[in-house]
């Protein structure tokens, strides 16, 4: 499974990257505007410099819901750097974009998905990832993994080659439930990253083996 880093925050990225485990990055509006990113030319710096930070796919997404004017902004997107990937929502012109840029040759992650149908329609227009959001399916009072597993199956059995990154992710948990259902990728938050280092019995362990080390 592929780790992706879901933030816009730049000492974040450094952060995950030095862990050496880092396959690439994931933006939405929401988290660019907590880094107080505004305007066309600063977006575009902003991808630049997360692009030049981490050497994996970085999503980008298109603020447009009409299809061409998502095409123009998808096609200035990739332009940015060959590690771009276009990020399109789960709507009916976003279909359109998907399938234009898939036999365009720029990548895209079709995003905001919450059903199998959606994940089905992302595929068959060719998006190179799908991002169901796991944690607000469970805020809804649906289960997000039990998603990932019918989207893993279906693929599987129709020979989807689309990715499936598991995105919304809040805890390790989700980290590890993702990766026991077969996600090709989970994007997660820093917190949920370092959470996986966590165990009671390493910090008492290793508490040991240091106090030990004394008497050596
Ligand atoms: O990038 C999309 C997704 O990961 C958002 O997560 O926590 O806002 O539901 P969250």
């Amino acid at each position: 499974m592929k780790f992706f880093i879901d933030t816009g925050n730049l000492a974040q990225i450094k952060e995950a990257n030095e862990l050496g485990i880092l396959d690439g990055v994931t933006t939405n509006p929401s988290l660019m505007a907590k880094e107080g990113i505004k305007g066309e030319e600063a977006i575009a710096a902003h991808y630049k410099a997360i692009c030049d930070l981490v050497d994996g796919d970085i999503s980008a997404e298109v603020l447009s819901t009409e299809f061409s004017a998502m095409v123009e902004e998808g096609k200035k997107l990739a332009a940015i750097h060959p590690n771009i990937v276009v990020k399109v929502p789960m709507i009916k012109d976003g279909i359109k974009a998907i399938k234009w840029f898939t036999d365009n040759g720029i990548r895209t992650n079709c995003t905001l998905v919450f059903s199998a149908g959606q994940a089905i329609l992302a595929a068959k227009a060719g998006a190179t990832y799908v991002s169901p959001f796991i944690g607000r399916i469970d805020d809804s009072g649906w289960d997000g993994m039990e998603l990932i597993g019918q989207m893993r199956h279906i693929y599987d059995i129709q020979g989807f080659k689309t990715e499936i990154l598991a995105a919304s992710i809040r805890n390790a948990l989700h980290i590890i439930k993702a990766a026991e259902a077969g996600a090709d990728v989970c994007t997660c938050p820093l917190d949920s990253i370092l959470g996986l280092l966590k165990h009671p019995l390493t910090d008492i362990g290793l508490a040991k083996f240091l106090e030990d080390a004394k008497k050596m």
